[in-house]
């Protein structure tokens, strides 16, 4: 696992085997970093962004713009000023679409093969937030979104450092497939391949006694498995205290981007970051031996998806 940084002269002239090539550092779980953002903001937008908490109390939690429905969800449009979230809806729809943009070109070979998922802003300080146990960021992990299985197709995600001054901070950790043999099976059973899916949201909608309030969530194996190894990391203290681990300092200023469901990472301090994430086909790796599910796939025999 490395940092590979892209100076903005490759950003001139790229063509199909660069773009390969930047496929493949991401699938064997480098992070790619711009110390110069490609996706940059006005900086009116940014000092807005900002400044956001200060001028709009109800405007304060993690805000997150979903692409498919142009609307921002998280922020309590009750308490705040209707000028202030017009104006943070623009801005996050034009980031959801200049990063796009960019990685149209960036990363050619998955050119039509992914599903734009949601973009983020990110205004609190990382240091120090007191969040349940399973939604600290601060603590080591793969990720997997609780209500939004994948059923294989890999976790992209593309960040923005916003703060005028400051580092965003990382700790990153083996890739998956160093960590998963050192859990599974012992501290989790691998994976089974299909015949009952798992309907993880539904019965825990039922045990809190929610009836048919939720909605049904189909995980596939894979989906179940990737979901607990996410509880696993954050809960198991001894990798926390002790797994391998290195630093990442992240300019104020620039972008990097890694998939999340490979390389553990937690954020340890900063403020101000957006962020958007892909959902990229597991046809269109370009190393697919690489991704959780070639690993997991090859670890139990079977196909988990
Ligand atoms: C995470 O994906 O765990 C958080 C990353 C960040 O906000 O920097
Ligand atoms: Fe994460």
């Amino acid at each position: 696992m490395s940092v590979v940084t892209i100076t903005p002269d490759q950003l001139q002239t790229i063509d199909i085997s660069a773009a390969t090539l930047w496929c493949r550092q991401l699938e064997e779980g480098n992070i790619l970093l711009f110390p110069e953002t490609p996706v940059p903001l006005p900086e009116a937008d940014t000092h807005f962004l900002r400044t956001l908490e200060q001028s709009s109390s109800g405007l304060h939690k993690n805000l997150a713009y979903k692409p498919a429905l142009d609307r921002v969800s998280g922020a309590d449009m009750k308490h705040a000023d209707a000028a202030a979230a017009a104006r943070l809806h623009v801005i996050l729809r034009r980031y959801s679409q200049d990063v796009t943009g960019f990685l149209t070109r960036f990363l050619l070979p998955y050119h039509a093969q992914w599903q734009l998922d949601y973009a983020s802003f990110r205004p609190q300080e990382e240091r120090g937030r007191d969040l349940p146990l399973r939604r600290r960021n601060d603590l080591m992990h793969t990720d997997a979104f609780p209500t939004r299985p994948t059923h294989g197709a890999r976790i992209l995600r593309f960040f923005n450092n916003l703060h005028a001054t400051r580092t965003r901070d990382w700790i990153t950790g083996e890739p998956f497939a160093k960590l998963a043999p050192q859990f599974a099976p012992q501290k989790i059973p691998m994976p089974t391949p299909p015949g009952g899916v798992a309907r993880g949201v539904q019965s825990l909608g039922r045990a809190l006694g929610l009836g048919r309030a939720l909605p049904a969530v189909k995980r596939s194996a894979y989906d179940s498995f990737m979901m607990r190894f996410h509880n696993l990391l954050k809960e198991d203290a001894g990798y926390q205290a002790h797994g391998w681990r290195e630093a990442s300092f992240f300019p104020p200023g620039s972008s990097w981007m890694v998939y999340t469901d490979m390389v553990p990472h937690a954020v340890l301090a900063g403020q101000f970051a957006l962020e958007q994430t892909f959902l990229v086909a597991p046809q269109a790796m370009v190393a697919p031996e690489h991704s959780p599910l070639g690993v997991l796939e090859r670890m139990s025999g079977a196909r988990l998806v």
